[in-house]
């Protein structure tokens, strides 16, 4: 009888916080930290959206290898920004991604101009090589080789979520907290 009551209590306290504590479900403590020959040598659980960056980032050249992971079921899409020009939204240039109703996925870089972009494929004014993207157990990931910057390594990134593409244009997304304060400095060096 004891044995059970304590099995009882464990799955109980195992299984909540898995089950309803969304943002801690995306762990880097719970993804392998390699993507085909890429082994990533930092990792960085992100404050809000459910979402990770792992990178290398090569000093010499000044580039990051980056995958950009977020939680997202099919029909909405994803996108990880570099802002070189100030903290938040307008100015960033940005890797978006969703998932086709076939199944693949489609990535791009866009420029956010202002609070409604047009979100249509654009040239940035940083190199982007190797963009690919992949969608897996409702998590879709950006992975890119991103750089030099002006600012050397350290950048303003700027994550997103939306739950509704349309015609292939994603659109705007919540204005909820997590969504507002989805900013923030990072140091490719330091994490
Ligand atoms: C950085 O990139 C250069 C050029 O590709 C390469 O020669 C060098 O070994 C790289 N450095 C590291 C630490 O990977
Ligand atoms: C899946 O759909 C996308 C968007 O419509 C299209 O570009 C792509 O070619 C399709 N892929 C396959 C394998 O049919």
């Amino acid at each position: 009888m004891a044995i059970t009551i304590s099995y009882t209590l464990f799955l109980i306290l195992y299984i909540f916080p898995s089950h309803f504590d969304t943002s801690h479900a995306l762990t880097c403590s719970n993804h392998k930290f390699t993507y085909r020959s890429t082994i990533y040598t930092s990792c960085k659980d992100l404050p809000h959206l459910s979402a990770q960056l792992l990178w290398t980032y090569n000093s010499t050249m000044g580039v990051a290898k980056i995958a950009y992971r977020a939680r997202q079921g099919a029909g909405g899409w994803i996108a990880w920004a570099i802002n070189p020009n100030q903290i938040g939204m307008v100015g960033s240039e940005a890797l978006v991604a969703y998932v086709n109703s076939n199944g693949s996925v489609t990535v791009y870089p866009t420029m956010i101009t202002s609070y409604s972009p047009s979100m249509l494929p654009a040239d940035l004014s940083f190199q982007v090589l190797d963009l690919l993207a992949e969608f897996l157990s409702n998590e879709i990931t950006i992975y890119a080789t991103v750089g030099p910057f002006a600012g050397g390594s350290v950048v303003n990134q700027v994550w997103q979520a939306g739950n509704l593409v349309i015609d292939g244009v994603p659109q705007m997304h919540a204005v909820s907290q997590q969504n507002l304060q989805s900013t923030g400095e990072l140091d490719f060096l330091s994490g």
